[in-house]
Parts: C-alpha cells; structure tokens; sequence
C-alpha cells in the first residue's frame, strides 16, 4: 500500500473575485521507503501542495476544493482536526526551508523536542525522554547534544537548526516525511550532510519522503521518481533516471536544458524558461503551459490527459518538428 495517496486533488483560496484556483487535478502518491521529488518554478504550487497535505492551509481563504489525500489509505480530508494533529507528529511530519518557522524563538530548543514525546508519549519518564532526545540527535549528526539542549534556536547555525528541525520531525519516525526546500538556506557542504542524513534515516526506516526542490541536483541525487509541476498541474511524472534520460514534456525538457551539464555541475539551480508562469486564475484554456511551448498546436486548447508519464499532446518521441 502507499503511504501517501493524492487524488485529483484542487486547492484554492477564496478572494473578493470569487475561488482562485492554484492546484488543479494533481495525483501523486509515495510508496514507503520512496523519495519523490517535486519540481516546478516559483509559484506552481508546490508548498501549497505540502501544505494541504498536512493540513495547514492557511485560513480561512485556503481550501481544498475537490479530490482526496490519503495517508495510509485513510483519508485525511475526512479526519477532525484532533486526528490531523495526531497524524501530523505521528504519521507525517514535515520540514520546512527555514527552520526558524517552525521553531519557537522563546525555548531551548532541548524544550522543543521533550514537548514532542509529552504530547504523544504521555507514558515516557522525563529520563527516557531525555535519552531519546539525545540520540536522535546524534543520529542527524550532532556532536556532544546535551550540551546543546538548553540553546535556543538563534544561539544555533543554520545548519545545526536545520538539523534540530529534521530530528524533531523524525521524532516519532513518521511514516510520511514532507521536506519543502530544506536545504536552499544552507551553504553547500551542510547541504550535503543534511541530504545525506534525510537519505540514510529514509533508508533505515522506509519512510516515504515528498521533497521539494528548485535544485535538480539534489532531485538527481535523492529522488526515485519526480513528479514536475507547471502552473499547479502535474505536468510530467516519472522514474528519474528516465526523466533525466529523455524528458517528454516540453517544459521538463526546458527545465533541464537550462542547466549546463548536469553531470558536471549538479548543483547549478534551476534558470527559468522564456515567458513567465501567468498568476493563478489567468492560465490559458487547456495546456496551461502552451504559451510558452515552442510545440504548441490546436489540439493543445483542450486539456492534455496525463498518460504514460505526461500530460502533452506533443511529447517528445511523438513529436515531428
Ligand atoms: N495565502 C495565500 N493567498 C492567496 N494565494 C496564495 C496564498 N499562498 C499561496 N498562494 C498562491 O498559490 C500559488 C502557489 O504558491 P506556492 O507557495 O505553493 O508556490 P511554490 O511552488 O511553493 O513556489 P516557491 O518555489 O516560490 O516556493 C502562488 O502563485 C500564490 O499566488
Ligand atoms: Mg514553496
């Protein structure tokens, strides 16, 4: 079974011009121990994805307007809010670009992660509390953690909160980890560490992870599959090694040439495509990239279906220039 399972889902948010829809029709799904990544420009949709997922939608304007998101098979749409707040620090947990966002300024942070295991492991003494706490934190590659326990987070670097975030979010070893650019704050080297700390902890508990990303370096370096998105469509979806290979959506494909040699620079970032994505609400009938798509027909003012990997009139091998 999948650990995660999105289903046509659209998300929108109310305004005085009446429900903007940003996410339309996006299906994914994650198997455990899988790492999909998800790609797109500023602005497609991504963090509003992650945020519907673990049911944060900003309120009140944020809304799901159609489809599902189930975690375990369970859907979490139907959930209350007190289930949603058990699932997210017990079955999926998530780690965000900044981890001053999710920390409170005001506790050290050994605080932070106790407050964890009171909630959700009232039966914990404060000693196994304590233990535990030090060795997640060892496992994300802190030295000496207990002299680090009563810092607060702006004593720490910011490699260090990152790593704090990541540890408190694996604290109870959810099933689903939900990364939203963990490491684009982070100078190279730390990023390194901290990819390769997500990718060993993912290996050794099989969670499924949803990693979020402007960077295909680390997408070629972590994922198992991608998932690309293109004005909150899924536009592309497939084995990353075959996406890298011969991507088949035009703008896939424009997202990797616009890398130089990704073999020699993996970590160069994402340039953009010609033309820019147009705001939510304006997306042209049918493809929605289709104004900027050098392939563009007729055919492409209906809605692409997504078969085989892609949603595209034209993909690649089909395509006659
Ligand atoms: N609170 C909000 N109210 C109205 N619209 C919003 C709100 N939050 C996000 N949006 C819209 O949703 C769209 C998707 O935003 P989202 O943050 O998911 O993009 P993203 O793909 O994560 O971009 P980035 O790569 O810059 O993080 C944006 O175009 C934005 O206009
Ligand atoms: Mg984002």
């Amino acid at each position: 079974m999948s650990v995660l399972d999105v289903s046509e889902l659209s998300v929108g948010f109310a305004s005085e011009q009446g429900i903007l829809e940003v996410i339309s029709d996006l299906s994914l799904s994650i198997a455990p121990g899988e790492t999909l990544g998800l790609v797109g420009e500023s602005g497609c949709g991504k963090s509003l994805t992650a945020t519907a997922i673990m049911g944060l939608l900003p309120k009140p304007h944020g809304q799901i307007l159609g489809g599902d998101i189930r975690l375990l098979g369970e859907s979490l749409l139907t959930s209350t809010e007190a289930e949603r707040r058990q699932h997210r620090g017990q079955d999926m947990a998530m780690v965000f670009q900044e981890p001053m966002t999710a920390l409170n300024p005001v506790q050290p942070v050994g605080r932070q992660l106790a407050e964890i295991y009171q909630i959700h492991r009232p039966n914990w003494s404060t000693s196994q509390i304590q233990s535990r706490i030090v060795s997640n934190l060892k496992a994300v590659g802190i030295q000496d953690p207990e002299s680090r326990l009563s810092a607060y987070p702006h004593e720490l670097s910011g490699g260090m909160r990152q790593r704090i975030m990541i540890a408190m979010a694996l604290s109870l070893e959810p099933k689903l980890l939900i990364c939203d650019e963990p490491t684009t704050a982070l100078d190279v080297t730390i990023q390194a560490q901290v990819l390769d700390l997500i990718r060993n902890l993912t290996r050794e508990h099989g969670t499924a992870v949803l990693f979020i990303t402007h960077d295909l370096g680390v997408i070629a370096e972590l994922a198992d599959r991608v998932c690309v998105m293109y004005g909150g469509q899924r536009c592309e979806e497939r084995d990353v090694e075959a996406l890298f290979r011969a991507p088949l959506h035009p703008y896939t494909q424009g997202l990797l040439d616009s890398i130089p040699r990704l073999d020699h620079s993996p970590r160069t970032r994402l340039q953009t495509i010609d033309g820019q994505v147009p705001q939510a609400g304006q997306f042209p009938a049918g493809c929605r990239f289709r104004q900027r798509c050098t392939r563009a027909s007729a055919e492409c003012e209906a809605t692409p279906p997504f078969v085989d990997g892609v949603a595209c009139f034209h993909p690649r091998e089909t395509h006659h220039a």
